[in-house]
């Protein structure tokens, strides 16, 4: 069965500890070149859950085989850049993992409000340059033998990648729901139901509006009853 992509939780870490370690550990590919520290993986993960950076692991029977997060900057004024970083198990590169991975947890960071997703590869890394070219990211700068390791020089690349707002035909924003902000589309996809049905009810667009931003739930307004003016029922 092909591996199941899902938000890391507390249970995955000490496996994700051991699949970051041995990504590692090639020697290859990431900033770490030795095994992982458990602690620090712990904290690095529970921070993540916390703050809700995306953070997605690939397990199969239960074994984490990759991964995928983005940590967002604490910093004032870069709040909106989140750091990229991901890894595939050797014996499972090459099966769609990665792009899955890579592609959820954007999706996630997205949906979170963040703007720029930024990471830095080696040059001589292929696999993954093709891979971030191929999700949107674009090259932004080249370092130069920024890595010694082992007597060999590499270069390091960075790229990013940029949200830009998606616009309707009507040139309005569109939410992560896939309608504009505030029509009829957006609405009934946060409230979960068709809210021109809900009007026809009897409940005033200022209910279902409290429904779609979070400030009630679909049960209150039930409970709260149609409050539909006259005035509003034409
Ligand atoms: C980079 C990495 C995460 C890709 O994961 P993966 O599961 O092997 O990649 P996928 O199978 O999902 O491939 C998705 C795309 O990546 C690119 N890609 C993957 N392997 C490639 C290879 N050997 N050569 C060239 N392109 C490759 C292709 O664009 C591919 O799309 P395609 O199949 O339509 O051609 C994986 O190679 C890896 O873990 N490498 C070691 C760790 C690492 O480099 N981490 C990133 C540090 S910046």
């Amino acid at each position: 069965m092909a591996p199941i992509i899902a938000p890391i939780s507390e249970a995955t870490i000490d496996s994700y500890n051991g699949c970051l370690s041995a990504v590692a550990q090639e020697r290859l590919w990431l900033g770490l070149v030795g095994p992982a520290d458990l602690e620090r993986s712990r904290s690095f993960v529970r921070a993540n859950i916390q703050l809700g950076n995306p953070h997605f692991v690939a397990t199969d029977d239960e074994r984490v085989v990759g991964w995928c997060d983005i940590t967002r900057n604490k910093l004032e004024g870069f709040r909106h850049c989140g750091e990229l970083g991901m890894g595939v198990l050797k014996e499972y590169r090459g099966q769609g993992i990665g792009e899955r991975l890579a592609r959820a947890a954007l999706q996630q960071a997205r949906v979170a409000g963040l703007e720029r997703v930024e990471l830095v590869v080696y040059a001589s890394n292929e696999p993954a340059i093709k891979l971030y070219e191929k999700l949107g990211f674009a090259v932004e700068g080249l370092h130069r033998r920024a890595r010694k390791l082992d007597g060999r020089y590499d270069d390091v690349i960075s790229m990013a990648l940029l949200f830009e707002p998606k616009l309707d035909s009507l040139g309005r924003e569109v939410t992560e729901t896939g309608f504009a902000a505030g029509t009829i589309g957006d609405l009934s996809m946060r409230v979960g139901e068709d809210v021109r049905d809900l009007h026809n009810m009897g409940y005033d667009w200022g209910q279902i509006t409290n429904v779609a931003r979070g400030r009630m739930t679909l049960e209150e307004m039930w409970k709260q009853g149609p409050r539909r003016g006259d005035k509003d029922q034409q």
